[in-house]
């Protein structure tokens, strides 16, 4: 090609990812019709595929990756229909599993329209309608929750991560020294964070990524409700600080993840202001529910924390991916997280106007804010009051039919997770024995029932006991549903209890 015709090519640029505003709208329509067409078939559908990895690679194309590009609504045509028949939907009425809700149909507008404005919401002027969004739903969230309005906060991918964030803010703000600075070398004693086994692994992760180690938790006794036992917090705490370590920080669980337990938050703030620590609430589940008008007082106690981390992918059924860190200091994400390097240009120094990197881990952010915005906006408090309330209140009837259906054994309610196991009526559950075949049955139950996708459960183990673990989140889920699962597993439980019994049990 001569210098003049490639000139004129740049002149003329056609860029092969390019789109032309018909060929987008036609595969646009049609997705968003095909989307249409799953929601409207959602509980037709199983609610989980039981397929290998190899199974589905051997979907995907062949090969390495193709020299020459493809039409991008056949492109789409091919992964709709793929996805739709090979995926597990957690926005199925009978998805109970871990902490995962269903996904409200705004947020997957309000992504598409995110992604097509795409503002880099690191830095306010590279976003400023979407920034202002984010700091507003950041307060509407804290106002929610009865979290003070006045701190600060901002959306991050998920629950590790704004634990992670309201860990580091909390480190900066009570180590003894400075430690943007100085690090960790300085220390004389240990770092100590204080939290109950029931805590969520990432206290492990931070502990060992931010240079603790694990040793550096000192582990808070429990009581029988699994929450943080506050007599012998106190304890620890003394006697951590007579040996000339550094106790630095409580972490509260508002809603665990194994099974929903909340400690006594208001308890634990009082300790953490006795002894000037920080106390980080975290509530990536359960913090949502303290709207609820008969939130327990336990609960309610996070208003009191320094740091809340809170997940709307969780009970405000926000598409995945998004958490949310609330700090009570204003300044507290500032001191750990801001830097002002020579290359971003700013044309003033406004303090209103909010650059979101200097809040937290990210530099470059998406607009996570929108479809959390668009969410509680379409169906405010009251919409949540009553989606949060509906999801306990059904995981509260789950708790009821299995109580009192001789074939099955409750364990525990809180917020809207429930824990029980299948026990043949024929074994006495207590020798060693026993136990164990019931850790085995019900381990195997859980296998059989995921993958005849019929309904979606997890597991906790309480007291080394394998137990079942339904948890709703799920905007979905109706009383049919949750009446017809006693049924489902006891099916499947017979006929594995057959296979499986040692003829001498
Ligand atoms: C209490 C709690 N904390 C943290 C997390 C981690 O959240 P994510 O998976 O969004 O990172 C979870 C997840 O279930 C959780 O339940």
């Amino acid at each position: 090609m001569s210098h003049d015709a490639k000139k004129d090519t740049l002149r003329h640029r056609k860029a092969p990812i390019e789109m032309s505003p018909d060929e987008f709208r036609t595969a646009g329509h049609r997705l968003v019709d095909d989307i249409a067409r799953l929601l409207g078939s959602i509980r037709e559908r199983p609610v989980n595929v039981d397929e290998s990895p190899g199974e589905l690679c051997a979907l995907l194309p062949q090969g390495s990756l193709p020299d020459e590009g493809s039409e991008p609504s056949k492109l789409l045509e091919e992964v709709t229909s793929l996805l739709f028949q090979h995926s597990l939907f957690n926005g199925h009425p009978r998805f109970y599993g871990y902490i995962t809700s269903a996904a409200a149909p705004i947020g997957a507008l309000a992504d598409l329209l995110a992604a097509s404005v795409n503002p880099n919401v690191g830095g306010w002027q590279l976003s400023p309608l979407a920034s202002e969004i984010e700091k507003q739903s950041i307060r509407w969230i804290a106002d929610m929750i009865g979290f003070p309005t006045g701190g600060g906060g901002l959306f991050v991918s998920g629950g590790n991560m704004a634990n992670f964030v309201c860990f580091l803010a909390a480190r900066r703000a009570k180590a003894p020294w400075d430690i943007c600075r100085e690090g960790m070398t300085k220390a004389d004693g240990r770092m100590l964070v204080y939290a109950t086994n029931e805590t969520h692994t990432w206290i492990q992760k931070a502990m060992s990524l931010f240079g603790h180690g694990h040793e550096a938790i000192r582990t808070i006794p429990i009581d029988k409700n699994l929450s943080a036992d506050i007599e012998s917090l106190h304890k620890e705490i003394e006697d951590d600080r007579r040996r000339g370590d550094h106790p630095f920080l409580i972490i509260g669980s508002a809603g665990t993840v194994s099974t929903g337990a909340v400690d006594p938050l208001a308890d634990m703030a009082a300790v953490a202001r006795e002894y000037d620590l920080w106390l980080h609430v975290d509530g990536a589940y359960g913090a949502l529910a303290a709207c609820l008008p008969d939130a327990s007082a336990d609960l309610t106690g996070l208003s009191e924390a320094d740091s809340v981390a809170v997940d709307p992918h969780k009970w405000l059924y926000t598409p995945l991916e998004a958490g949310c860190v609330l700090v009570r200091d204003p300044a507290a994400l500032q001191n750990a997280f801001s830097y002002k390097p020579p290359y971003y240009h700013f044309a003033t120094e406004d303090e209103s106007r909010t650059n979101f990197y200097e809040y937290g881990l990210q530099n470059s952010r998406g607009f996570r804010a929108l479809k959390v915005w668009l969410g509680l906006r379409q169906v405010g408090r009251q919409g949540y009051v009553k989606m949060i309330g509906d999801d306990i209140r059904l995981a509260k009837e789950m708790y009821r039919l299995v109580d009192a259906d001789a074939d099955f054994e409750a364990f525990t309610q809180s917020l809207s997770i429930t824990t029980f196991r299948y026990v043949p009526q024929d074994l006495t559950p207590g020798t060693e024995r026993v136990e164990r075949y019931l850790s085995e049955l019900n381990n195997a139950v859980l296998t059989r029932l995921k993958a005849s996708g019929e309904s979606f459960l997890s597991n906790a183990i309480v007291d080394g006991k394998f137990l079942l673990r339904g948890c709703i989140v799920n905007f979905r889920t109706s009383l049919e549903d949750i009446e017809a699962l006693p049924d489902i597993i006891r099916r499947h439980a017979q006929a594995l209890d057959a296979e499986m019994r040692p003829k001498d049990l």
